[in-house]
């Protein structure tokens, strides 16, 4: 039996190392991951009360419309509820876009180094890839731009980027969406736009009334923590979001999930909280970083990507010995790694064993 020859080569996906597996394979008794970019404060009282009071329901199926979530949404944001679409995490909503508009042979345009998920599910369609270089970190509109043709179907701008935390801003991005054709559609992924403070981030909800060729991508598991219970969305014109509906799974989404996503939408202190939090988070990793003299990305999401000036592997595997996880192993960045804000206290043992790994690794030269 051979599988489709477009996916022989395909890696299985690597999450980060999950903390139990580098306890049992290390003998670590304390281990911190911050190699995922999940919230390490959790998730909103009212989305747990929420899951508590959907316990007893959940024999069966969901809402395969999220009808309550859905209203939820489009209240917030003002949008019709004809515009949005849940998924399994933003994830899905990534797989039902390749799914839905990529044809063996068509083309799509995506950043060198950006969200993996991109490139593997447009593979998986068979697409043409075109992987246009980020310029110092952040994404080259104009260059992604200059590579549409006629056969380009999907272009993906992740903002802000993941793996780098930088970002484009309004300007950039609407000169771009002014001059993208308007049979091309173009994917902004907000994944992390809770956490961005700087002025002139674009919130790509507000640019659909002009863009009806834009879809913006959002989750629950960055900032709202719901991670596991996988919930995320889109939010795009009526018709682009019909025909993904057309083939979207019929519950890919979890009663829990459409619980816990709508009772944490209305709790806008746990937000603001962990948005600071983060922030105070990142400004230390600067404030360190800079003390190390080590060169960084501005960082506008949860995490920081940080050039060790030594292979990311080797840092990885000595991090791992001292019981920290991060995200090494970035192919145009072969010495970066990625760190995802902790609590201040995991942000100092970070920060404690880097600073050693990078000391014993100077004395070894
Ligand atoms: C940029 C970006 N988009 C989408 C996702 C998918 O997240 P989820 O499927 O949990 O919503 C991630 C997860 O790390 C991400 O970094």
């Amino acid at each position: 039996m051979q599988p489709k020859s477009n996916i022989v080569h395909l890696p299985v996906y690597q999450p980060g190392k999950p903390v139990e597996d580098v306890k049992r394979e290390l003998g670590l008794e304390e281990v911190i991951k911050l190699a995922s970019n999940e919230n390490p404060f959790g998730y909103s009282e009212q989305a747990k009360a929420a899951i508590i009071n959907e316990l007893g329901q959940i024999s069966t199926y969901p809402d395969g419309a999220s009808f309550e979530l859905t209203a939820a949404v489009a209240q917030k944001f003002g949008v019709e509820t004809n515009q949005i679409i849940f998924g399994t995490g933003s994830s899905d909503i990534i797989l039902m876009l390749a799914r839905t508009y990529l044809a063996p042979g068509d083309e799509t345009i995506m950043a060198d180094e950006t969200f993996s998920q991109y490139k593997h599910n447009c593979e998986i369609e068979n697409a043409r890839i075109i992987e246009v270089p980020l310029k110092d970190g952040k994404h080259d509109l104009p260059a992604m731009l200059a590579r549409i043709t006629d056969r380009t179907k999907l272009v993906w701008v992740c903002n802000p980027n993941n793996p780098t935390g930088t970002i484009v801003n309004e300007e950039e991005l609407t000169a771009f969406l002014d001059q993208v054709p308007k049979d091309v559609l173009v994917v902004l992924d907000e994944a992390y736009c809770e956490f961005v403070k700087e002025p002139g981030f674009p919130d790509g909800i507000q640019l659909l009334k002009k863009y009806r060729n834009l879809i913006v991508l959002r989750t629950f598991s960055k900032i709202y923590g719901l991670a596991s219970v996988r919930i995320g969305y889109g939010i795009g014109h009526a018709d682009v979001i019909q025909y993904m509906n057309q083939i979207r799974e019929p519950f890919n989404t979890t009663r829990l999930g459409q619980v816990a996503a709508k009772a944490s939408l209305s709790d806008e202190d746990f937000v603001a909280f962990c948005r600071e939090q983060n922030r105070a988070g990142i400004e230390y990793f600067y404030s360190q970083f800079d003390r190390l003299g080590l060169n960084y990305f501005p960082a506008h999401g949860n995490f920081v990507m940080v050039d060790a000036k030594i292979p990311s592997g080797d840092v990885f595997q000595a991090l791992l010995r001292k019981g920290v996880i991060v995200r090494p192993r970035w192919t145009y960045y072969p010495t970066h790694i990625r760190v995802s804000v902790g609590t201040p206290d995991q942000n100092e043992k970070f920060i404690a064993a880097f600073e050693q790994v990078l000391q014993e690794a100077a004395v070894r030269g």
